[in-house]
């Protein structure tokens, strides 16, 4: 007997399919962008952004490097505007690499907005920033107009999302898709 994870989704808002899609897709952009950059570095922001990360990267048809940071700005379900570094990238070449950070979702724009800051702060040559979902109906007041996305996979309505590396309580980041979780399962 399995568990049958789908049970717990109300909707399947990107399919395997559409990733794979969505992948190729922006992969194909960054190829073309970066064709000439000497030193492009994929920053992972973990743990969210693992599977797209790991497909991504093998979309790309340019070299390029592999750097990982866990940052949270949220304390249980609410976004505290604070960026909490939770594991760094450490290199002395910084001033040479152009990254390209790739997240998730971006929600209330708190974390892009100022991991995209430290990052140039660090000495970065250039920093762009790519998301497989935007929220941009909860972007924050104060974000609203300063952040731009360069590459987004896909624009979804405000709903809590689960899968392809997105969790709630850490759990179902495995699911193979991104999906609307069922209200019932996190208000048992
Ligand atoms: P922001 O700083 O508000 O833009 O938050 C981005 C982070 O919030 C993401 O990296 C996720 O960890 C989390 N997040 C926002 N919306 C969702 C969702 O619908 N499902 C799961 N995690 C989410
Ligand atoms: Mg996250």
């Amino acid at each position: 007997m399995a568990y049958n994870m789908k049970k717990d989704i109300a909707e399947v808002l990107l399919s395997e399919e559409q990733i794979a899609d969505i992948v190729k897709r922006i992969g194909k952009q960054i190829s073309e962008d970066y064709c000439e950059s000497e030193h492009l570095v994929l920053l992972c922001i973990l743990k969210g952004s693992a599977p797209f990360f790991g497909d991504l990267v093998k979309s790309l048809d340019v070299p390029c490097e592999f750097e990982f940071m866990r940052v949270s700005s949220y304390k249980g379900d609410k976004s505290t505007g604070e960026l909490n570094i939770i594991l760094d990238m450490n290199r002395e070449d910084i001033d040479k690499c152009d990254v390209v950070v790739i997240e998730d979702i971006i929600d209330s724009g708190n974390t892009l907005y100022k991991l995209k800051k430290y990052i140039l702060d660090k000495g970065a040559k250039s920093v762009r920033l790519c998301t497989l979902l935007d929220k941009p109906d909860r972007r924050a007041e104060h974000i609203k107009g300063k952040i731009a996305i360069d590459y987004c996979g896909a624009v979804i309505p405000d709903e809590f999302v689960v899968g392809y590396g997105l969790d709630y309580n850490e759990k179902y980041r495995n699911l193979p898709y991104v999906g609307i979780l069922k209200r019932e399962v996190y208000e048992k």
